[in-house]
This record gives structure tokens, sequence and C-alpha cells, in this order.
């Protein structure tokens, strides 16, 4: 497993090889991303959690309009199925993949709901959006391929608005069956990635300021880690 050091200067090459890395890896898959069995298997699950977590969110706070930044987007499955509700007034997909953000882009240019979908070229260290521009922050699949992993999770902070909510979801690897998956296996195909533990994702998450936070371990084909705050 390997993982930049969180205060590694960004001007460094390794952040570089990280990010290039994984553009590399999904630029050249993500034509046939929507086709992948591994959506079933585990991206389909980490998203429906995403869209379970905002409608208990969304009951909470009663309900009301809400604008969503989706951090490491892919091809937008998660803002195309929330597209659909009343409540979501705008969609926002980034993804550091052209291919990926370009193939969303088409996808929304096909979406009846096209006026409240965008797609972004991104890096989700650079967020570029004013503070407390969102309600809902969400990362799925994707958070491992980051190589400042504390600092995406200050700009997940700065970018949502008091009270908002954060959904990240990733491999969990704290389990022999996890380690093996994700450690192990998908460290072997991805190269560049790194896993974090769950603890070292529930301090990221405090240490940026976050009020609430609760993990839970969801079983799919492989485990998940869920981590949902509240700023
Ligand atoms: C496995 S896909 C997950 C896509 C989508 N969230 C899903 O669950 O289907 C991981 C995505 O993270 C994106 N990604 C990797 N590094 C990134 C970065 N530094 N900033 C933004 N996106 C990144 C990749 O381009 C890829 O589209």
């Amino acid at each position: 497993m390997s993982q930049a050091s969180p205060n590694q200067p960004d001007s460094s090459p390794r952040p570089a090889e990280i990010r290039r890395s994984a553009r590399a890896h999904f630029d050249k898959w993500a034509l046939r991303y929507d086709r992948s069995r591994l959506n079933e298997l585990v991206f389909f699950p980490a998203i429906r959690a995403c869209q379970e977590e905002i409608t208990r969110w969304q009951a909470l706070r009663g309900g009301g309009p809400f604008r969503l930044l989706d951090v490491g987007c892919g091809t937008g499955t998660l803002i195309n199925l929330l597209a659909r509700r009343a409540d979501a007034e705008l969609l926002v997909g980034l993804d550091y993949s052209p291919v990926m953000a370009r193939h969303l882009t088409e996808k929304i240019a096909q979406s009846p709901q096209a006026a409240k979908l965008h797609a972004l070229v991104g890096d989700s260290e650079h967020l570029p959006f004013a503070d407390e521009t969102f309600d809902v922050v969400t990362c799925c699949n994707s958070f491992h391929h980051y190589p400042h992993q504390a600092a995406v999770v200050r700009g997940f902070h700065r970018v949502l608005r008091p009270g908002g909510l954060l959904v990240l979801v990733d491999g969990f690897r704290d389990n022999v069956v996890g380690w093996v998956i994700f450690d192990v296996a998908v460290a072997m195909v991805e190269k560049k990635v790194h896993h974090a533990a769950w603890s070292e994702i529930r301090d990221l998450i405090q240490a940026a300021g976050f009020s609430t936070l609760r993990q839970r371990k969801m079983n799919v084909l492989a485990p998940l880690l869920v981590n949902v705050a509240r700023r």
C-alpha cells in the first residue's frame, strides 16, 4: 500500500504521480465503466448508502431544497439518480478524469433533469467553489486515490454550509477480508492508492472540524466503510 505523507508539499513529484496514475486508469476505463460488473457488486451499494443517508438527513432537518457536490463522481451515477428528487436543486459532479467528466456531460445532455446537473473536471484537493456553497458533499469509491486526504476533508468542510452533510464511502480495510481486497488486490491493480483505516478517517473528519460523525461497516461483496458527518 502506498500513500504520500499528508504533510508532503503539493509540489513534490509523488502526489502529481498519484493523480496522473488515477487519471490514466480512469480515462482508460471511462467508456466501459457503466457496464462494469463492479457496479453491481461494490459501487452501487455505496451509492445507495449515500442516497439513504441523504433521505435520513432530509427527514431530520425537515426537508427543503439542497445543493450537492459529488467528488470523484465518475460517470455520475449518483447525481443522475438524485436528479429525480424534487428537493435536489443543484447537483454538481467533479472528477479528475476528463474522459469520465465528458461521459457524464453526454449523459446530462440526454437527461430530462439536465438543468440541475453539472459536470466538472477538477481535483478533489482543490475544489473550485466558494466557502459554504453546498448542503451535501458525497464521495463514493474514490477517496483512496487522493494523495492528501486530510486536505481533501478540510475542503469538504469548507464548501459545506453549517449543518451540511458529508457522506464518504470507501473500502473498509480493517478486517482480513477488507485488507485482502483493498490493500492487496485493489492496490495491485490501481497501484498508488491508500484505503485509510476506520480510525484514520475518523481522525481526519474530526480534525477538519465536523461537529458529528457516524461510521458503519457495510457488508456487500467487499466490506465498505460509510462515514456520515455534519458540519
Ligand atoms: C471507482 S470511481 C468511482 C466513481 C463514482 N463515485 C462511483 O461510485 O461510481 C473513482 C473515481 O475517482 C476519480 N478520482 C481519482 N482521483 C481523483 C481526484 N484527485 N480528484 C477527483 N476525482 C478523482 C476517478 O477519476 C474515478 O472517476
